[in-house]
């Protein structure tokens, strides 16, 4: 057997009877009852997460995956055993995936610790499952690595390449605009995703597998395989020969997810102009291996890395092509000056030693551009501070009109997503386009769960007469996939209180991208006048997971994680 020796596999973490060796005889008398031989009962353990759903498009071929890990497993020697735990599909979840995240994460770090495991596959994809189970698997500490579920293919519309979902919001707002019909957006509907796999642009998704490779979680190379790509077959296998090869090594995630690994998953983001959310995630995820991250020095990153990579919703690329220039190794080469090389990965490699290996196959430049040629020489993504949010808000600037990032504007303030969807396309609503639109109560201990609602409609009155962007605020998360001025994470939130509470219609509001700043310019006097005659929002009666959510869930610059789930 090639396995290591050292696991406890069928024998670890014994049920409590009151009798250890009575507990041993009676797990292993039940395994039986599954058809295990005495050999297969000898053998370590690696544990599967296992996250296919009806309600998760995004892994609808994890059951060929799973097929393909357990593969990997046997032949080094070792048992798989998948176990079930919440899967997350990002639009069949209400009020928003995110609000299931960390009882996804939960549920993950408790099954890993209560089942004899000796190390864990986590088999994620789709938005909110890879951060869950990361954040699980670094609070369970036990040998752990990723297989994500692998981006969709590309469809195909008029002669045009789509996908998801940048190009779902491209048709809706020609949609919206008049530009087509009824006939055309359904014919589209059709043809957004048409493969397993996540979300086919640099959205939450893609970001996520590619911050996951570099933190030094996923083997190289795993993140931008296409899902129904055979590589990804391959990959699986070897991802669980990989994880026996990890039992007993004591190369756990708190020994990979170190303060080096976050600024280079950090580096990672900005070179992609990757998604919002993703600073979200990884900032939870680093908060569960007690490592936090500060906004100021994310922008101080941010200055120093260029965008390289040229995928939607910055460019014109699909995850596929990503795959085809030469994925995440290549970007990590590209970025290699900049990088902590120190960083250890799941592969037993240093970042710096996987970056001395040359590249199978030359470079995409058309997707990956070299450092001398980047999209952008500054980072995708950067946070502002200020009257408006003292604890910071983050803006894709690569994303935006830019026209709109040194601006000053009237508010146009909606206090609700129901008074958003009310009022939004009211032909009486009095908004122009040099205007600012407001969304409060959006955050994370609103009762919309701090949805993807941060990319506010443009109203239908000026997306009609050609409107393409506004500056738009909110403590809302953004789709990944989405793209324009847009202001989020507003910390602190509108439901506990902060400044974006004390907003009214006509404020002046200004932001500064060049000098990080978004102000509310009312003077302070006056904000206090508002913010004593606020009426605390009446406390409707939770139960359940609502009341633990509720009760529990920190601000978007602590990743909006559960304040019972730091680092011990
Ligand atoms: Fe699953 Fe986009 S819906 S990744």
């Amino acid at each position: 057997m090639t396995g290591s020796p050292k696991g406890r596999g069928i024998a670890g973490r014994p049920t409590n009877y009151g009798d250890p060796e009575f507990a041993a005889y009676l797990r292993r008398s039940f395994a039986k009852s599954q058809g295990y031989s005495d050999d297969a009962l000898g053998r370590p353990i690696v544990g599967i997460a296992y996250t296919p759903s009806g309600f998760n498009n995004c892994h609808r071929h994890f059951p060929e995956l799973l097929e393909a890990v357990k593969r990997g497993v046997l032949l080094a020697g070792a048992l798989p055993v998948e176990f079930p735990t919440i899967s997350l599909g990002e639009v069949f979840t209400s009020p928003t995936s995110l609000k299931f995240r960390n009882l996804m994460a939960l549920d993950t770090e408790e099954m890993i610790r209560a089942q004899p495991m000796d190390a864990v596959v986590l088999m994620g994809g789709c938005d909110k499952t890879v951060p869950a189970q990361l954040m699980g698997a670094v609070s369970a500490d036990i040998p752990a690595i990723q297989l994500v579920a692998g981006p969709m293919s590309t469809g195909r519309h008029r002669g045009e390449r789509l996908g998801a979902c940048t190009d779902c919001r491209r048709f809706w707002a020609k949609y919206r605009a008049g530009e087509i019909d009824a006939e055309e957006i359904g014919a589209v509907e059709g043809r957004l995703a048409t493969t397993a796999g996540t979300c086919a642009v640099m959205g939450t998704a893609s970001t996520m597998a590619c911050l996951a490779e570099t933190l030094g979680m996923s083997l190289p190379g795993c993140a931008a395989i296409p899902a129904v790509h055979a590589d990804r077959l391959r990959m699986a296998e070897a991802t669980g020969k990989r994880a026996v090869e990890l039992i007993g090594t004591g190369l756990t995630p708190s020994k990979i997810v170190t303060p080096a690994a976050v600024r280079n998953a950090l580096r990672m983001l900005l070179a992609l102009s990757g998604s919002t959310n993703a600073l979200l995630h990884l900032t939870a995820i680093a908060r569960r291996a007690g490592i936090r991250i500060d906004l100021q020095e994310f922008n101080r990153l941010s200055e120093e890395t260029p965008v390289l990579v040229d995928l939607k919703p910055v460019g014109p690329h699909y995850m596929e092509d990503l795959f085809h220039a030469g994925g995440i190794p290549a970007v990590l080469k590209e970025l290699a000056p900049l990088l902590e090389r120190e960083a250890l990965t799941v592969s037993g490699r240093t970042m710096g030693e996987l970056l001395d290996r040359p590249l199978a196959d030359p470079v995409g430049r058309d997707v990956i551009r070299s450092r001398t040629e980047p999209v952008s020489p500054v980072g995708g993504l950067v946070t502002v501070f200020g009257s408006l949010a003292p604890g910071g808000a983050v803006v894709k600037r690569a994303a935006a009109d830019p026209r709109l990032m040194e601006h000053e504007g009237r508010a146009v303030v909606f206090s609700s997503l129901a008074d958003l969807a009310a009022r939004i396309d009211d032909p009486a609503l009095e908004v122009t386009a040099d205007d600012v639109l407001v969304l409060q109560n959006a955050g994370p201990r609103s009762d919309s769960g701090m949805p993807e609602a941060g990319y506010l409609p443009i109203p239908k009155k000026l997306a009609q007469a050609g409107v393409k962007d506004m500056l738009r605020i909110s403590d809302a998360r953004m789709s990944g996939t989405a793209y324009g001025a847009i202001v989020l994470h507003v910390t602190p939130e509108a439901a506990v209180g902060g400044p974006l509470s004390l907003v009214r219609n006509g404020d002046r509001i200004r932001i500064s991208v060049a000098a990080r700043s978004l102000d509310l310019l009312v003077p302070p006097e006056e904000l206090a006048r508002r913010a004593a005659q606020a009426e605390a929002a009446a406390d409707r009666r939770r139960r359940g997971y609502d009341w633990l959510y509720n009760s529990h869930v920190l601000q978007a610059d602590e990743g909006a994680d559960f304040d019972f789930c730091g680092k011990e």
